[in-house]
């Protein structure tokens, strides 16, 4: 602290002591200095004791001082030299910020005598600053519809430096659109505007990037820049465009519901709003909205009802993509319905015969049918067939037209009934197959006859039948159907016109059933045939016959008739035997005679009564009655013996004969010479009743007859050559009997003839004298000629 310095307070109150003095005590001349800003410390300024024009010795004497008006000792006086030394830095602008120039008012106070001098210190403008820019991102919105020439005002940029340190210039990077123009603002100071040269176009360059730099006029000049960002804004400068004018596209028919059909895509240049797209449908036919459906934003074409190929081929779809501000774009989506084998086959019957008649002409229609398939192409087209194995054929007429046609007559007895399936393919992937069954009834035509079961027809019918006894059926069948196969049966005439069919049997027409239509004899008939007949109801009718054989069986109705020794006869014959016959001496033989056949007529002969039991024995078999032993004088003359004839039938009926034998001594010839009665008693001849039924079964009744004339005959011409019996034949025909002469059912009367023996005794040769009724000559030549048969059998 220098020793003539007063404190601060003291130096202030005098001052304001010399200001209100007058300025006499102050120089009227101002001391200028200065000084560049940012100077350093210590430099020199100025020298007041030269700028005074006082000595150097003063100002150490008067005390002089440098007060600056803010009190602040920016510049200190060397008392020794008078030289004033920068005290400090100084900042031009934080002394002055923009204030220009920038000057700092000082004294320089002497105290003793008390004198001021004025003096000021100009601070100097250095380009210590660099423009800066308050935002350095700048950023412009401006619409690209704006027109040229339109101005944009940029904020300027700050300088803290004046004068020409201070923002000079600003610069654009080079760019089409804008270029700089400078204002001068109403202080005086320049700012930048962004000119517009070109329009912009925010689908091109939506954002411009361009570069602000201000430039101060310092040397070497500093400079900031800002990034300027100009974003275009949009406006509805754009329609819509789809990214195609035409969608091909080819769509199955039998693609689902809601599958995806094509998905058109437009874009729009525009943003925002402006670009926003919805899609639609434009001007387009019921068909198609019934069809399909877009999707307004997705644009996404899809199937709302199913397609089909074989009603509409293709469509032609405008649709239109509408951006937020109404404008729009157009395009066409061309669908191709790809046709797939969703149809199988049709058949259509057009006609059908049926029944058909059986035997007709081979190539006979049965039906008539057509063919379609909707598909086209190979799906459309289409194979036909049936059965294998049957006889019928496919015949394509015209277009799809076909013919069922008979391959052959058919028999409907063979098969009544044809199912056949039409089956129709179709050529396409996959094969579809359609089947259609008719059913062919075959009519019948009346081409069968009724046929017999059986040829001929056999019957063993029991005699005695009753009336109305059915007998037996016959069975004809007709393969034919309805009335060609009712079949009705009926008698034919009989080829024998004698033979009585129509009161021997009738028969049922309609169900072949026989009916005797009188009790049957065996005895008189014995069998007999006829023809019966069976006719369809066809038109005309057919028919057929066969044999009808009817055997009467026989039945025991008749009782053994003896033929010989005659009962009730006026004279009935006496057998005479010699007292002297040996034991076994043939006495006689009883004949009799059945009128049945078989067993029926088998005879047995049994000694019933004997006058003197163990006299006579009869032999069972053939009716032979002997003598059991030698006959003696004690023995009475006269014997009656009763004999039973029975035959085998069930139940055997009998008769009973009764023998007259009287015992005689005069006769000592036997009847029978000695050899011949030992040949009958070793060999018991032949039983008669044997004889009689062989006869019966093998020869006609007529010979039967015959034999039994002539066991008559030569039993009586024994009696009579004995001239001691007598008998008689009997008149007229067997009671009873019917003989069947023909076998085949014709009747004829009984025969009787009157026979003498034509040699003597020991022959058996015997001739017919005369017929006593005869009505066929030729049957007694047979007797005639039989006659030597029945010698043949040694009866004798
Ligand atoms: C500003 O700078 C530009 C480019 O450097 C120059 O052409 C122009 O003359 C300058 N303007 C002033 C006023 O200095
Ligand atoms: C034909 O078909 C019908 C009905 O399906 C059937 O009743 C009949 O038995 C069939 N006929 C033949 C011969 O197959
Ligand atoms: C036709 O007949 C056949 C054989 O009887 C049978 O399998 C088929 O189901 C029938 N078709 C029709 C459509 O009736």
């Amino acid at each position: 602290m220098e020793p003539g310095e007063g404190s601060p307070q003291q130096i202030r109150q005098a001052l304001l002591f010399f200001v209100f003095l007058g300025g006499s005590l102050v120089c009227s001349e101002t001391w200028r200095y200065s000084v560049a800003e940012e100077t350093e410390i210590g430099s020199f300024i100025g020298n007041v004791v030269k700028d005074i024009g006082l000595g150097v010795e003063d100002l150490a004497a008067r005390g002089a001082r440098v007060i600056f008006d803010d009190y602040k000792p920016y510049l200190q006086l060397d008392r020794q030299t008078g030289n004033l030394i920068l005290n400090e830095k100084l900042d031009r602008e934080a002394l002055c910020d923009l204030t220009e120039p920038c000057i700092l008012h000082f004294q320089v106070l002497f105290e003793n005598p008390l004198q001021f001098f004025r003096a000021e210190l100009r601070v100097k403008d250095i380009n210590d600053h660099t423009p800066t820019f308050l935002d350095k991102h700048i950023l412009l919105k401006i619409s690209e519809s704006t027109t040229p020439g339109t101005s944009f005002q940029m904020d300027s940029a700050q300088d803290l430096d004046v004068g020409k340190n201070a923002v000079q210039n600003y610069t654009l990077s080079p760019n089409p659109h804008f270029h700089l123009k400078l204002q001068d603002s109403e202080e005086g100071r320049k700012y930048p505007e962004l000119l517009l040269d070109q329009p912009l176009d925010r689908e091109k360059e939506p954002e411009l990037r361009l570069t602000l730099t201000a430039l101060d006029g310092g040397s070497p000049p500093r400079s900031a820049t800002a990034l300027v960002r100009v974003l275009v804004s949009d406006i509805n400068d754009n329609a819509p465009e789809f990214e195609r004018s035409v969608y091909e596209v080819l769509v199955p028919e039998n693609s689902p519901l809601d599958s995806l059909v094509v998905k058109v895509s437009a874009t729009d240049l525009d943003a925002g709003l402006n670009g926003e797209l919805s899609y639609s449908f434009s001007h387009v036919s019921r068909d198609i909205r019934k069809t399909f459906e877009i999707h307004p934003i997705s644009g996404e074409v899809r199937l709302k009802a199913l397609l089909d190929f074989e009603l509409i081929k293709s469509y032609t779809i405008n649709i239109q993509a509408i951006d937020g501000g109404s404008l729009s774009g157009k395009s066409t989506i061309l669908v191709s319905v790809v046709d797939v084998n969703d149809n199988p086959p049709e058949i259509v019957i057009t006609s059908l015969t049926s029944p058909i008649p059986e035997n007709s002409s081979p190539e006979m229609v049965v039906a008539v049918f057509s063919l379609r398939d909707q598909d086209s192409g190979d799906n459309g087209r289409m194979v036909c067939s049936i059965q294998d194995n049957l006889p019928f054929l496919l015949k394509p007429t015209f277009k799809n037209f076909y013919t069922l046609v008979t391959e052959s007559p058919l028999d409907r007895e063979k098969r009544a009934e044809y199912n056949i399936t039409i089956t129709v393919t179709d050529m396409g992937t996959p094969r579809l197959k359609t089947e259609h069954n008719i059913t062919v009834l075959v009519s019948d035509v009346n081409d069968n006859a009724p046929a017999f079961t059986q040829t001929s027809y056999t019957l063993s019918v029991r005699e005695n039948n009753s009336p109305a006894l059915h007998i037996g059926t016959v069975r004809a069948t007709d393969r034919d159907a309805g009335a060609n196969a009712q079949v009705t049966y009926s008698l034919l005439p009989p080829l024998d016109p004698h033979v009585p069919l129509a009161s021997l049997v009738a028969i049922n027409p309609d169900n072949g059933h026989l009916f005797a239509l009188r009790s049957l004899d065996y005895e008189a008939l014995r069998a007999f045939e006829f023809r019966v007949g069976a006719a369809d109801r066809g038109s005309p009718a057919l028919s057929s016959q066969a044999l009808v054989r009817v055997l009467v069986a026989d039945d025991n109705d008749n009782a053994p008739f003896v033929l010989y020794p005659l009962q009730n006869a006026s004279a009935p014959c006496t057998e005479l035997v010699p007292r002297a016959a040996e034991a076994g001496y043939l006495v006689t033989k009883v004949v009799a005679v059945d009128g049945d056949s078989g067993q029926n007529a088998w005879l047995s002969y049994q000694l019933l009564k004997a006058t003197e039991p163990g006299l006579f024995g009869v032999w069972a078999h053939n009716g032979e009655v002997r003598t059991a032993r030698l006959l003696s004088e004690r023995d009475a003359a006269k014997h009656r013996l009763l004999v039973l004839v029975k035959d085998n039938g069930e139940p055997p009926l009998s008769a009973s004969v009764t023998l007259h034998v009287l015992l005689v001594d005069g006769f000592s010839q036997p009847y029978l010479p000695a050899p011949e009665a030992e040949a009958a008693a070793a060999a018991p001849a032949a039983p008669l009743t044997v004889y009689l039924v062989v006869a019966l079964a093998s020869v006609s009744s007529l010979f039967l007859f015959s034999v039994l004339v002539f066991v008559a005959v030569r039993l009586c011409r024994r009696g009579g050559a004995a001239s001691v019996g007598r008998c008689s034949v009997p008149e007229g025909p067997f009671p009873g009997h019917l003989v069947d002469v023909s076998g085949t059912g014709t009747l004829s009367q009984s025969y009787q003839y009157e026979v003498c023996l034509k040699g003597g005794s020991g022959t058996s040769e015997f001739k017919f004298l005369k017929s006593v009724a005869s009505n066929h000559q030729e049957s007694v030549n047979d007797v005639e000629e039989n006659s030597n048969f029945i010698n043949g059998f040694g009866f004798n």
